[in-house]
């Protein structure tokens, strides 16, 4: 199924305004897109002590997740250089937890027209899955 690609990235632009990054200067900005069509934006909030931090990727996903969504068609994601943004491991984790490998698009922005799109069998090959908790 077809969905709006560039409505998607410019929503994860505009969520990096709301970045809270004081100690990176790292702003991310993430739009997440529902099977049924609704948009979930994230961005990075850091932390003093550096590791209660969360990805805007992660922000957008518990957004959707605590208000019941489970089913995920794609997500858009722009960091705040010149290049590509690309999801950390973490997030690629929790996309896994969701979203299909097959299916699932990742949008890594560079800027407003130029993006990649990638799937999420790409980003993490030989993912561990709930599947490998029913092996026990
Ligand atoms: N960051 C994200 O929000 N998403 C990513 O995929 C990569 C990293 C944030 C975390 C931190 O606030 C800043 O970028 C620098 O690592």
């Amino acid at each position: 199924m077809n969905f709006d690609e560039q409505f998607l990235v410019r929503e994860a632009m505009l969520a990096r305004e709301n970045s809270y990054s004081p100690y990176s200067g790292f702003r991310v900005g993430a739009a997440l897109l529902t099977e049924s069509g609704t948009v979930y934006c994230g961005c990075n909030i850091e932390n003093a002590a550096y590791s209660p931090t969360n990805c805007a990727e992660r922000t957008a996903f518990f957004k959707a997740v605590s208000e019941g969504e489970r089913k995920f068609r794609a997500i858009a994601v722009a960091g705040d250089t010149d290049d590509y943004l690309y999801p950390c491991g973490v997030c690629r984790q929790v996309m896994a937890e969701f979203c299909s490998f097959q299916d699932f698009v990742v949008i890594c922005v560079k800027s407003e027209t130029e993006y990649k799109k990638l799937l999420l069998k790409d980003l993490l090959p030989g993912a561990f899955t709930k599947s490998d908790l029913q092996k026990i």
